[in-house]
């Protein structure tokens, strides 16, 4: 799929051989125990065939955060440079010696790996159970997952021979579970009947947000200026759907308007009206349907990829890299708990959204629907961070509603990562908050973690039209898109004007872009028997900076 410099050094490498393999091991990556919701049903049969992704530790990662906040700075000299495709994997590209150190361990391992990214930092290759444990000094079992049934094979540790350490960064899928339901659309609530008058105190439509936040109604002019929208586990878009949509509520535009399709992982995007997918035509209406006369991409992520998880996640983003032009903006309303992957795993695509932040993209997702418990957990004793909403690298996109006075959306889920620490880009919203904050929620989350989300926008009551039907979905499934519009619409007049897109827009949202967004100072986020966090003057961890106002945010971005 992609060339790579370590496939050719496959076959250049001199290899040491008769070394015997196991001698040697460090345990490299563990779990505590069985995660809630799994039950160890028994050993994997040794001839079953495990499908694993090795990652290489990357070079140059330091190097590459400082060029990302230095392009993404708005007091930087060098504000708006983005990198080039080369300049980024020549950061990140594993050296030589994790390269041959690797390639050597796979041929006397007698594996055959293919790359499965642009720099070659992943692998991947299919071993049976037996010699997966031997090689990993690993227990692969099989784990059924009560609720649905489903199994997954996995270990609770593993280890690397020692000659790896430092140029292996982690086996996938090892330690980290499925969520099996996770990785889905977040929605707060299945789709409800619209009302027969749709005013925006009872449905938003493009008309309201375009209303409430300022947004500009008249086409976008740069062919150039690409939003992508992902989609998983067959959640289809409907260009059906779409045209309804737009002749409902976009007469002023041409209703034929429609969005490319790109597919990975076996993805495809049929058109059958019982297959439109309520999250992928909620993302692709309020994009095409607000992002007026934007270029659209849906990027269909099919079910190539083991038990519809985090490889989808892995498999997008390097599709995306793998492009000598990147989208502007990529907006995804999936994610799951940080605390069902791996540190290691989560560092890694956290990694790659920092890739993507440093070429120019901006890298938005939401936030989760689950208040301070997180993405879907039920119960908790302590508060559950979202992934990737933890991460530094990209925008983390919260819900507000009611249109009088915007307040938080009780579900809004916002915290603090348990995995990522505060960049200093929001050291000092985080410490003004937790100043106002007191002793509330003390013990339940983690003080010096990156907060999320980072900025929000409305969303409940959204209409949207679904195999025909218009309805009303809640989520910050319907933020996430609504702010993707809103950033490509300024793209669109930042690269008209002969300027760079925004790209990565956390350190421009701190600091200039602060004053743009308006502040939303009530309601909060219950949840694990609390009442959550509450909304507060300035930044905080329901509903970020605020909600933006595009004629503000023209102006805070030097238009
Ligand atoms: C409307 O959009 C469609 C699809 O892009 C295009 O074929 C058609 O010519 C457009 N119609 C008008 C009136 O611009
Ligand atoms: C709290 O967050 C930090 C990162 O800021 C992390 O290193 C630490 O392990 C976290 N603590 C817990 C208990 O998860």
């Amino acid at each position: 799929m992609f060339t790579t410099r370590s496939l050719l050094l496959v076959s250049l490498i001199a290899l040491a051989l008769g070394k015997p393999m196991g001698s040697n091991m460090k345990l490299h990556e563990s779990r505590e125990g069985i995660p809630d919701g799994f039950s160890l049903r028994g050993p994997a049969l040794p001839d079953r065939t495990l499908k694993l992704r090795i990652a290489l530790v990357q070079s140059n990662v330091a190097e590459l955060e400082r060029k990302l906040m230095d392009v993404s700075t708005p007091s930087s000299a060098n504000y708006g440079k983005h990198l080039s495709k080369v300049e980024v994997e020549q950061l990140v590209a594993p050296t030589h010696d994790s390269v041959d150190a690797v390639n050597a361990w796979l041929k006397e391992s007698d594996i055959n790996a293919r790359p499965i990214s642009p720099t070659g930092d992943w692998l991947s290759f299919e071993v049976p159970v037996r010699k997966a444990n031997e090689l990993f000094d690993a227990d692969f079992s099989v784990y059924t997952h009560d609720e649905t049934g489903k199994e997954a094979v996995r270990t609770l540790s593993y280890s690397i021979p020692a000659e790896l350490q430092g140029h292996l960064d982690l086996v996938h899928p090892a330690i980290t579970f499925p969520n099996f339901k996770g990785l889905r659309p977040i929605f707060s609530s299945q789709m409800k009947t619209a009302p027969q008058t749709l005013t925006c105190d009872v449905a938003i439509t493009p008309a309201c947000l375009q209303t409430l936040y300022h947004i500009p109604s008249s086409k976008a002019s740069q062919p150039s200026n690409r939003l992508a929208v992902t989609g998983y586990i067959q959640q289809y878009a409907n260009e059906d759907d779409l045209e309804s949509f737009l002749d409902e509520f976009r007469p002023d535009t041409n209703s034929s308007t429609t969005f490319t399709t790109s597919t990975i992982d076996g993805g495809s995007n049929p058109q059958d009206p019982g297959e439109a997918g309520l999250e992928a035509n909620l993302d692709i209406q309020y994009t095409v349907g607000v992002a007026t006369g934007v270029p659209v991409e849906f990027v269909s992520v099919g079910d190539d990829v083991q038990d519809g998880g985090l490889e989808g996640f892995l498999d997008t983003v390097h599709y995306v890299l793998s492009e000598s032009t990147v989208p502007n903006v990529m907006t995804t309303s999936y994610g799951q708990n940080e605390n069902t992957m791996s540190r290691n795993l989560a560092n890694n695509l956290c990694n790659a959204y920092m890739q993507l932040g440093a070429r120019g993209t901006s890298v938005l997702f939401a936030s989760g629907d689950g208040g301070v418990a997180g993405s879907q957990s039920a119960s908790c004793r302590n508060f559950v961070p979202t992934f990737p909403s933890g991460c530094p690298y990209m925008t983390s996109v919260g819900a507000t509603e009611s249109i009088v006075s915007e307040t938080a959306a009780d579900f809004s889920s916002g915290g603090f990562s348990n995995y990522f620490a505060a960049p200093s880009y929001q050291t000092t919203a985080i410490s003004a908050y937790l100043e106002k904050l007191g002793n509330t929620n003390s013990g339940k989350f983690n003080r010096t973690g990156r907060g999320f989300p980072d900025i929000s926008t409305q969303g409940v009551r959204f209409a949207i039209f679904v195999g025909g039907q218009l309805g009303t979905v809640d989520g910050t499934s319907c933020s996430s898109p609504t702010l993707a519009s809103i950033i490509s619409l300024l793209n669109d007049r930042l690269i008209a004007a002969g300027k760079s897109p925004l790209g990565f827009l956390n350190p421009f949202l701190y600091s200039t872009g602060a004053s743009a967004l308006n502040d939303i100072t009530s309601g909060s986020n219950p949840g694990c028997n609390t009442n959550g966090f509450p909304a507060k003057a300035g930044w905080d961890p329901v509903t970020g900076l605020g909600t933006p106002d595009f004629n503000k945010l023209l102006k805070a971005v030097g238009l």
